[in-house]
């Protein structure tokens, strides 16, 4: 047997999943953990948890899928992008790592514009311009705040890399991955000698980095014991979880679009060559398919403000058991008309990335009045995400890349509410795949190319990715939903300010 192993390092959990060469999933697991958010705006997660729970949940696919440790040949790592891990000599970390939604690196952001020459200077290096997520503002905050750690620090991992260091001892990242920390050159697929050297960052902090499919190591004898695997085992360089993703949803020709709704909401096309948007609001970065690129948007809280809605707000009202919430509360929205009975919500609960690169950024209801219900309430949270995601969808058009298909995934394609909302926002039809597993099946994809069993990531994906099911626009709503749209993208502009002066008063 050739089997394959997926593991995807979430931001609420780690995921593994066990594929076959012909991509059928024969077992899939799940373990959560915690985000700490010591203070507003900031995010923290310890790898040690990353750890725990691939162990946990790599032995239970293997047990489930009753695989023997020879079958397992390789395995493809995929994780949330931007996260920093700070590893000292001994390779213990000096401190919880910094996620994506972290915003504490305002400074730090400025600093970086300013050292590379300006934003324009700093985008021809790197391609994207300096946002509070993404890791090389993480490693100049170490080094102005917490001085003595920084000195300590010899390597900086992404989270999947981490995991990769656990698993085989090796250090290495992807080209995808590493596009999120600002300090790889997109278009030559190689670190940032000059901007390393403007930040005055030593460049061995950094690991080699390899294209998705190529293998980085194998097993270590522990680990391979541990796990119920075998040292033959090889791990590929794997992908960040967007790259992932859109590899998992077979997006890997111009033309189509996928999007996902987990805690972030992503927008992602892929691109035969690097293109960009001029202001700087969609990401370009590496694909995870060789040679290729992507663009995306990223909205930080998704999923994350429904997840939010639900459990601070709903049911501790309705005191519905905590398996059945999400379920009702969407269920109950559903009755409700397309547009909220005029209710509007910005998701911006932790500052905001695409299009408002803006960490000051705050949630709003607007547009209450006394019909209104705890159901016209959780519809507006849900329309105030996709209208999120419309705004990228907005500029990616408007920079003339075709949009011929919409793949949704995640959250998005599991809810049919979501669906929906999502073909009327966007006002374009919308399919899902046969394959919903994401970013660990993406990978468990790349790591099937890595051992042999494919020729190509295109090849693995046609052999294994097909349409299931298109959902139709509804004339109706999507006519009441773009009505809504522009007021939705006003209240922004108009709540700026007043965001801002909240967030200083945090
Ligand atoms: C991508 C991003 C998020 C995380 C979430 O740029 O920040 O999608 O990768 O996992």
């Amino acid at each position: 047997m050739a089997y394959y192993l997926g593991i995807d390092v979430g931001t609420s959990g780690t995921k593994s999943l066990l594929i076959d060469a012909t991509g059928k999933v024969l077992a899939e697991a799940v373990a959560e953990y915690p985000m700490h958010q010591p203070k507003p705006g900031w995010t923290e997660q310890d790898p040690e948890d990353w750890w725990q729970a691939t162990v946990a949940t790599v032995r239970k696919v293997v047990r489930k899928a009753k695989a023997k440790p020879a079958d397992v040949r390789a395995i493809g790592l995929s994780g949330q992008m931007h996260g920093s891990v700070f590893l000292d000599a001994k390779n213990k970390v000096v401190r919880p790592a910094l996620l994506w939604n972290d915003q504490r690196t305002v400074a730090e952001c400025d600093e970086i514009t300013q050292r590379a020459g300006g934003r324009k200077a700093l985008i021809k290096m790197v391609a994207n311009p300096a946002l509070t997520g993404f890791t090389a503002p993480k490693i100049l905050w170490l080094r102005n705040n917490e001085p003595r750690k920084f000195d300590k620090v010899r390597k900086v991992l992404l989270p999947k890399d981490e995991i990769r260091r656990r698993l085989t001892g090796e250090f290495a990242g992807d080209m995808s991955d590493a596009s999120g920390t600002l300090l790889l050159d997109v278009v030559k697929r190689q670190w940032s000698k000059k901007l390393l050297s403007k930040l005055e960052l030593d460049p061995d902090l950094l690991p080699p980095v390899f294209e998705s499919e190529q293998v980085t190591g194998q097993l270590t004898a522990a680990v391979a014991e541990e796990l119920g695997l075998s040292t033959d085992c090889k791990v590929v360089a794997g992908a960040g979880d967007c790259a992932a993703g859109a590899i998992g949803n077979g997006v890997v020709e111009r033309g189509v679009l996928s999007t996902s709704i987990g805690t972030s909401g992503v927008m992602f096309v892929h691109s035969d060559q690097p293109e960009y948007d001029a202001e700087g609001r969609l990401h370009t970065f590496c694909h995870a398919v060789h040679g290729q690129w992507h663009m995306m948007g990223v909205n930080l809280t998704s999923g994350g403000s429904l997840q939010w809605w639900i459990d601070n707000v709903v049911q501790g009202l309705a005191g519905i058991p905590k398996g059945k919430r999400y379920e009702a509360a969407t269920a109950e929205a559903a009755e409700i008309a397309a547009g909220s009975g005029g209710l509007s919500f910005l998701p911006y609960l932790n500052g905001e990335r695409t299009p408002h690169a803006d960490p000051s950024a705050r949630g709003a209801f607007v547009g209450l009045n006394l019909t209104h219900t705890r159901a016209h309430m959780t519809r507006a949270v849900m329309e105030g995400v996709v209208f999120a995601m419309r705004d990228s969808l907005e500029i990616i058009r408007s920079l003339n890349v075709p949009v011929d298909q919409i793949r949704v995934s995640g959250g998005g394609s599991k809810n049919p509410l979501w669906k929906q909302m999502q073909a009327d926002i966007f006002g374009q039809n919308v399919v899902t795949l046969n394959a919903e597993q994401g970013p660990a099946y993406g990978v468990a994809l790349l790591a099937a190319v890595g051992d042999g069993a494919y020729d190509s990531i295109g090849e693995a994906c046609k052999a294994t990715i097909q349409v299931k099911e298109q959902t139709k626009v509804d004339r109706k709503a999507a006519s009441a939903m773009d009505a809504l749209f522009p007021i939705y993208q006003d209240l922004y502009v108009a709540l700026k300010d007043s965001f801002q002066k909240i967030a200083s008063l945090q």
